[in-house]
């Protein structure tokens, strides 16, 4: 007896790339660096959650890693920065967008303008992604090297801890919803940050203007 496989995907032509081998790599890179600097972090932050550093090596091995993969961190939002900058940029139409998130949030899209490569809350999430490892950069810097600041500058420091762990609280809120968002709420949409394609009614119901504009790319010159 034959049996014939199920086709496991669409075909290709029903389908758009929405993101590149790179802009994948560089993402996932975003996310692995993030989520070690999250969880180490509250390790650090309070002894309730310390049990997180022997998960991760111990204290003194959290320590010296934390500051460090904040920096790939901060080398892949560099990345995103010079890459996507133009795609996340808010723009007029965007107030329109936000005017109407109810529409968004109860997932009333029709009602919605049409959206390019991302719409105005992701690009929200970014910009607060992007202001807050700011913050994290600065304090963290101070923080990793507490001996070289100046005697008569040690009394900032209590503020600057308290910067970071603002900073880093804030990002974490921003990441809660982003991972929903992205995940649970829109699962093609981790198809696509997976797989880097989604499909064709997928790209024209949530990000109609990107994908006309993907579209006239592929169009032969006449
Ligand atoms: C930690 C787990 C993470 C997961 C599961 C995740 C998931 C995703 C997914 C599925 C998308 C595709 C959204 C779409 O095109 O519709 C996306 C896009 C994006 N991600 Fe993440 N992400 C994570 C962490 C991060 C981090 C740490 C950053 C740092 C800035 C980040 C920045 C972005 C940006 C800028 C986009 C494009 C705009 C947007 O969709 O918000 N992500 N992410």
């Amino acid at each position: 007896m034959t049996t014939r496989a199920l086709p496991l995907k669409e075909p290709p032509d029903d389908q758009v790339e929405r993101y590149s081998l790179t802009e994948r790599i560089w993402h996932w890179l975003a996310s692995l660096s993030y989520t070690y600097c999250t969880l180490t972090g509250l390790a650090l932050f309070s002894p309730y959650l310390y049990w997180l550093a022997a998960v991760f090596g111990g204290g003194p091995t959290i320590r010296f890693w934390h500051p460090w993969l904040g920096l790939v961190f901060l080398a892949s939002v560099v990345w995103m920065h010079g890459n996507w900058r133009d795609d996340l940029r808010l723009t007029e139409a965007d107030r329109e967008w936000r005017a109407k998130i109810g529409s968004y949030v109860e997932n009333r899209d029709q009602e919605l303008p049409p959206q390019a490569r991302f719409n105005a809350g992701q690009k929200l999430f970014y910009w607060a992604m992007f202001y807050a490892i700011l913050v994290l950069l600065l304090s963290g810097i101070v923080m990793w090297f507490p001996e070289r600041v100046p005697r008569n500058l040690i009394v900032i420091l209590p503020v600057v801890v308290i910067l970071h762990e603002a900073a880093a609280l804030i990002s974490i809120g921003a990441i809660i919803i982003h991972i929903y968002m992205s995940v649970f709420a829109e699962p093609e949409s981790l198809r696509a940050m997976v797989h880097g394609k989604v499909s064709r009614a997928w790209a024209r119901n949530y990000h109609r203007l990107w994908y006309e504009k993907v579209q006239g790319q592929r169009r032969p010159a006449p």
